[in-house]
């Protein structure tokens, strides 16, 4: 019979730092000894194989059952416990995770591999469920080493960046060395990033990194500032609110993400409050932001990550409609949209891709198709759904030649993307003329043509009309 136990999660760091040396994080035994709360745990963890196991993890997290915990054992159970060194060891392992650190507070529903290779789940109310065992966890001791083993599958990134961390141990306190360079030590010793090193010092955004429990950085390198164009980087350097504003961007604080666990289409909240798009093209083997390949990935600094990205970001002007309607060869596509009534088709979703047809590629077409569309709305915006696709922001990076993907119209009309040899892309026949314009809410290219599903041609042309 299994027994699940509800227990309060309670991280309680600051208690075990202050009797032990300044210089290093406390060992676990000592730690659990000197709380006074898991005598019992720490008996049965001396000389255990399992501490050993703990010992020369990288990382570990360790749900400790309290004496109290213990105490509500069915009598005997502790001491058949004892008498059983395999059984012993199953049940240990089954409270320690190793490889990974885990900020409980970030994470919900999450499973773990426990050392005893079976699963914990860890919910962030708090609350920790453990289903094998008759040992209730009452109070959890959750030692964290630092952040992310970037090998471990069990090494779950944290979540949301919105999550509140206040309860979540100060890492890199100066009492306390880190067990990964400072990201300053980091990118210097790196050297592909001296431009960015060099404007990150001239702004208070490092002082907001290191005051953060945990982050992300997606730091452009010195290739990237070189593809900038001429004047620009000196101009930056003059703005110094343009500047932090714009680094800020490239930075996600609160949250240290291991990019091998990243969801496709996963937003990351900015220092600055904008979001970026983390995309994964299996194709082409790539992780991206904002469509920028993450060329360096998962570089460990204390308490985060950094990442080496080919290009400088651009935040994002607005929302597709926002952007589609400042621009003035996108008319007839906005008007159109307002008239098939679709100006809300993408509101409820961050990643939607657009195939706009600019006004060139609609004057292409007959005056017979544009009055037929005009006035059979239903066919219109069949039509312009064509060259739409949902739920996935498809950057151009991600596109090789014959890769083809629903659209978003009711019959899923299949879109195949074509190369044409020399750096060219198009959508079945309209060319790509304009790449990876980056929303709010997903990613715009212009085509030069428009794309009728072949129903709707065959519909058009019943009514009389010369398609095309
Ligand atoms: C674990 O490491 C600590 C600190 O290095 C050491 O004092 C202790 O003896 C080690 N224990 C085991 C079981 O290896
Ligand atoms: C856990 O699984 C690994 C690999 O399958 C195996 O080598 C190890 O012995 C297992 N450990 C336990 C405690 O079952
Ligand atoms: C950030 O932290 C590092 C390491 O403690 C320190 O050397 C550096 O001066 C700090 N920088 C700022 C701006 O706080
Ligand atoms: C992205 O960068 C990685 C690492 O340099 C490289 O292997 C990969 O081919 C690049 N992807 C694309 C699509 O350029
Ligand atoms: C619209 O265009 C103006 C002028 O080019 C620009 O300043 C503004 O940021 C643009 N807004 C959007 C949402 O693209």
């Amino acid at each position: 019979m299994k027994t699940v136990f509800l227990c309060v999660a309670v991280i309680f760091l600051g208690a075990v730092t202050a009797q032990t040396a300044p210089s290093a994080w406390p060992d676990i035994l000592a730690a659990l000894k000197a709380d006074g709360r898991f005598t019992v745990f720490a008996d049965l963890l001396e000389d255990s194989d399992t501490l050993d196991r703990i010992n020369t993890s990288s990382h570990f997290t360790v749900f400790a059952p309290t004496d109290a915990a213990f105490a509500k054992l069915p009598a005997g159970q502790l001491d058949a416990l004892k008498a059983d060194p395999d059984k012993l060891e199953e049940v240990l392992g089954h409270h320690v995770v190793l490889k990974s650190a885990i900020n409980v507070n970030t994470q919900q529903d999450k499973n773990f591999k426990a050392a005893n290779n079976q699963t914990v789940r860890i919910n962030s109310y708090p609350i920790v469920h453990m289903n094998m065992l008759r040992l209730c966890v009452c109070v959890a001791l959750v030692l964290v080493g630092a952040v992310g083993a970037q090998t471990d599958s069990t090494d779950i990134p944290e979540t949301d960046s919105t999550t509140d961390d206040t309860d979540a141990p100060e890492l890199g306190s100066t009492t306390v060395a880190p067990i990964y360079p400072y990201i300053i030590d980091a990118l210097t010793s790196n050297g592909h990033f001296t431009v960015f090193l060099d404007l990150l010092e001239s702004t208070d955004l490092l002082t907001r990194i290191n005051a953060s429990s945990h982050f992300t950085v997606f730091a452009p390198t010195d290739a990237a500032f070189a593809r900038l164009p001429a004047g620009q980087l000196d101009a930056l350097k003059a703005d110094a609110d343009k500047l932090e504003d714009l680094l800020s961007y490239h930075v996600v604080l609160n949250s240290a993400f291991n990019l091998h666990g990243i969801q496709q289409d996963t937003t990351l909240k900015t220092a600055n409050n904008d979001y970026v798009r983390i995309n994964t093209y299996s194709v082409v083997h790539t992780v991206t932001v904002d469509g920028v390949n993450i060329t360096i990935k998962n570089i460990p600094v204390n308490h985060g990550y950094v990442n080496g990205i080919e290009k400088v970001l651009s935040q994002p002007m607005g929302t597709i409609l926002d952007i589609a309607s400042n621009r003035s060869d996108l008319t007839t596509f906005i008007s159109l949209l307002g008239k098939a009534n679709l100006n809300n088709f993408f509101t409820s979703d961050r990643s939607t891709t657009i195939f706009a047809p600019n006004n060139d590629a609609f004057a292409k077409l007959s005056q017979g198709t544009l009055d037929y569309l005009n006035t059979h709305t239903a066919d219109l915006a069949e039509v312009l759904k064509f060259h739409m696709i949902k739920h996935y922001a498809f950057y151009s990076i991600g596109m090789k030649h014959t890769f083809s993907i629903d659209s978003s119209d009711q019959h899923k009309d299949i879109l195949m993307i074509l190369e044409d040899g020399s750096g060219g892309l198009a959508i079945n026949h309209a060319k790509i003329v304009e790449r990876d314009i980056s929303s709010v809410n997903g990613v715009v290219h212009i085509v030069d043509s428009v794309l009728i599903p072949v129903r709707v041609q065959v519909a058009i042309a019943d009514n009389g009309v010369v398609v095309g």
